[in-house]
């Protein structure tokens, strides 16, 4: 019924009927008490599955009929679980960090309308519900405040499950002009027009690339949706597929229809096991409702989507290798050209996005190219999903307009670096981008602007690192993950990242007993970073390689007395690199107790029972058993 009357106009038999149903799936209206869990991967990590169960044991166990709708995640991976409740005529109502010892309280209190001092983070505005008296607006809160949720905006708030939830709120209706009103060639030359670009992290004209997929004779084409989403610190792709998988689904069959292609795959990260159930389920409920399959909507246009489940390798993330894992061959990048849009799945045109990138066709198709181009900067159009990771106050999901700074989204949206501290550096991009140095976060997220400032956009993943962090330790995690993470087909990649990694490992050790050759080779290994560097990223197939040493060039450029230090005076200021710390024993505290000298691995510590202890600097390892065993705080680090 929803479908018909939303989607392809048919009036309604019975208006009022038709009206309260629409008004019961958008929540205008409510019945019963309605509790809402956040339950995507962060929720469950932080124990939304127990929180769960202690909701239904409560409604079962007091008799009260409610019902309770598991969500994705909204954005705030700190204050899970999430728990929102919304009461008949009343506004829905959030609260953080609801674990399942929490449910009782929070229950017992809400549903009598009364408001928990604690735990409330705030209300949803609605015309006609009545509001929570001193409870401010979560759109008021400076993390939602200074957001442009355009991507993401059903994310955390309707039933992923639910088709016709998706449909209510203006869902498929993109697709459905799409298929009645647009040739192929209009719709690629709307998403060019709009200026959207890549989200994957090339930034390359979605629409652009779409014509050349389309231009190009043959008789199939293929569309491919890249969820592969494997470096580290990223889960924005995880959240959408969570919490909203239709949008990607109907942004996938649009992107599908303006190249002509019959079959679409999306290629998910098996570990992403929530993501790939309601992925599947959503698939299912299109197919149903006609929206996928066989001449969708009568429009004679027939399309499929498989969900394909890769084994969470980074380098499957670059199309070539991501292609040659759906053929069932083994994920490695190929050299381009020829490029997908012209040889690629099977021999055939093929086209691969980013997840971000098919999520925002829906919303260009509804409101128009011009909208979107009004949002971001002159280079930059629309918005941008950030997953927040590392020392900054709120970890989750944000997404802004293009022109934000990096300032403003760090310290007025996340809330800026835990307890107080300094920020030292934000790494954007993964393991193939950089990092920029506090001083330089007045930058504009802007594809130029970022590169122009000496880091990439990427795909979103952003870290924050404050004094507390070593750089050139920093480093090396890059370097490690990336040298593991190469598909080993070229030597510059496969060797030459294991060689960087050497070098870093080198810098972070004490070295114990090394002869005067092995440390002139560890000087020259120094020496020659930079070179090594160069070569790699000059002469390797794929951007795996291209990129790796981007993490090492960039902390060498902006915290090279980082390196120094480490180097030459054997220190790691942010205290980071166990093998540089420095033991030594208070003789005033040490009883002579010895239980340190029985444990030490190296024999570094002398002295005999009930007299102080000393530590032999020379032949420390600096593995810090001492400093737990003493049970007299007599141990201490410098
Ligand atoms: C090592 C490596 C990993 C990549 N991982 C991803 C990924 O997880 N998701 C993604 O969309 N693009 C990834 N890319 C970029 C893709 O090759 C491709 O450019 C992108 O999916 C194109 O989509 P877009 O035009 O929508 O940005 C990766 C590239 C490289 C070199
Ligand atoms: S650059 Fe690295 S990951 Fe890319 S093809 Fe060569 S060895 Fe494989
Ligand atoms: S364990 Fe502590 S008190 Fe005992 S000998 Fe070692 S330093 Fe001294
Ligand atoms: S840090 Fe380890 S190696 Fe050094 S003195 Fe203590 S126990 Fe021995």
């Amino acid at each position: 019924m929803l479908k018909n009357i939303l989607l392809l106009n048919k009036p309604a038999e019975n208006q009022s009927a038709y009206d309260y149903h629409l008004g019961l799936l958008r929540r205008d209206t409510v019945v019963k008490p309605v509790i809402f869990v956040g339950a995507g991967t962060c929720g469950m990590i932080a124990g939304a599955g127990k929180t769960l169960n202690a909701i239904h044991n409560y409604l079962h166990e007091k008799n009260i009929d409610a019902e309770v709708v598991e969500v994705g995640c909204i954005g705030l991976c700190t204050h899970e679980p999430l728990v929102d409740v919304q009461l008949p005529g009343k506004r829905r109502i959030s609260f953080s960090n609801i674990t399942e010892n929490r449910v009782e309280s929070l229950l017992d209190e809400i549903l009598n309308s009364v408001i928990p001092d604690e735990q409330v983070l705030g209300q949803y505005s609605h015309p006609h519900h009545e509001a929570w008296e001193q409870v401010k607006l979560l759109a008021e809160i400076p993390f939602f405040r200074l957001q442009n949720r355009m991507v993401i905006k059903n994310c955390g708030i309707i039933n992923p499950f639910s088709i016709d939830e998706y449909i209510a709120r203006g869902g498929y209706k993109s697709l459905t002009r799409v298929l009645r009103n647009y040739s192929a060639e209009k719709v690629c030359e709307i998403v060019e027009e709009s200026g959207l670009r890549g989200r994957g992290g090339g930034g390359y004209p979605t629409g652009r690339k779409w014509k050349y997929a389309l231009n190009t004779p043959d008789e199939e084409r293929f569309m491919i949706c890249n969820g592969d989403e494997s470096d580290p610190g990223a889960f924005m792709d995880r959240a959408m597929f969570e919490g909203d998988p239709h949008r990607v689904i109907e942004g996938l069959a649009i992107a599908s229809y303006a190249i002509n292609a019959k079959r679409a795959y999306i290629y998910v990260r098996a570990e992403y096991t929530l993501a790939v159930t309601r992925l599947k389920h959503a698939i299912q409920q299109a197919e149903k409702a006609g929206l996928l399959g066989h001449n969708i909507l009568n429009s004679g246009y027939n399309l499929t989507i498989q969900v394909r489940e890769g084994a969470g390798a980074f380098v499957c993330g670059e199309e070539t290798a991501l292609i040659s894992s759906i053929e069932g061959k083994r994920g490695t990048p190929r050299p381009k050209p020829p490029f997908p849009a012209l040889r690629g799945l099977f021999g055939k045109p093929t086209i691969v996005n980013n997840v971000e990138t098919l999520a925002n066709i829906p919303a260009i198709l509804d409101h128009g190219p011009a909208w979107f181009s009004s949002i971001g900067t002159a280079r930059s159009k629309g918005t941008k999903v950030f997953a927040l990771a590392g020392k900054i106050s709120i970890i989750g999901l944000v997404e802004v307009s293009m022109g934000t700074t990096l300032k403003d989204l760090i310290y007025h949206i996340a809330g800026g670096v835990k307890n107080g501290k300094r920020i030292k550096a934000v790494q954007l991009g993964g393991p193939s981008g950089s990092c920029l140095p506090e001083q330089s976060l007045d930058v504009e997220i802007d594809y130029e602007s970022l590169l122009e400032a000496g880091t990439i956009m990427g795909s979103g993943g952003l870290v924050v690192m404050d004094e507390d962090t070593c750089m050139v330790d920093i480093a090396k995690f890059f370097t490690d993950f990336l040298q593991r993470e190469s598909c080993g087909k070229c030597i510059p990649c496969r060797e030459g990242s294991r060689r960087m990694h050497e070098i870093l490992e080198n810098i972070t050790r004490r070295p114990l007993n090394e002869s005067g050759f092995e440390t002139l080779e560890r000087f020259k290994g120094v020496m020659q970073l930079g070179n090594l560097a160069e070569v790699i990223r000059d002469t390797s197939l794929c951007g795996l390689g291209q990129t790796a040493p981007n993490p090492l060039i960039s902390a060498l450029k902006y915290f090279r007395e980082e390196f120094e230090e480490h180097i030459f005076d054997r220190k790691c200021r942010a205290g980071v690199c166990k093998d540089l710390r420095l033991y030594y024993i208070d003789v005033e505290k040490c009883t002579g107790c010895t239980a340190c000298a029985k444990k030490c691995p190296t024999t570094a510590i002398i002295g005999s029972p009930r007299n102080p202890h000393f530590i032999i600097e020379d032949k420390c390892i600096g593995c810090g058993i001492c400093f737990d065993v003493c049970k007299f705080v007599a141990v201490f680090v410098k």
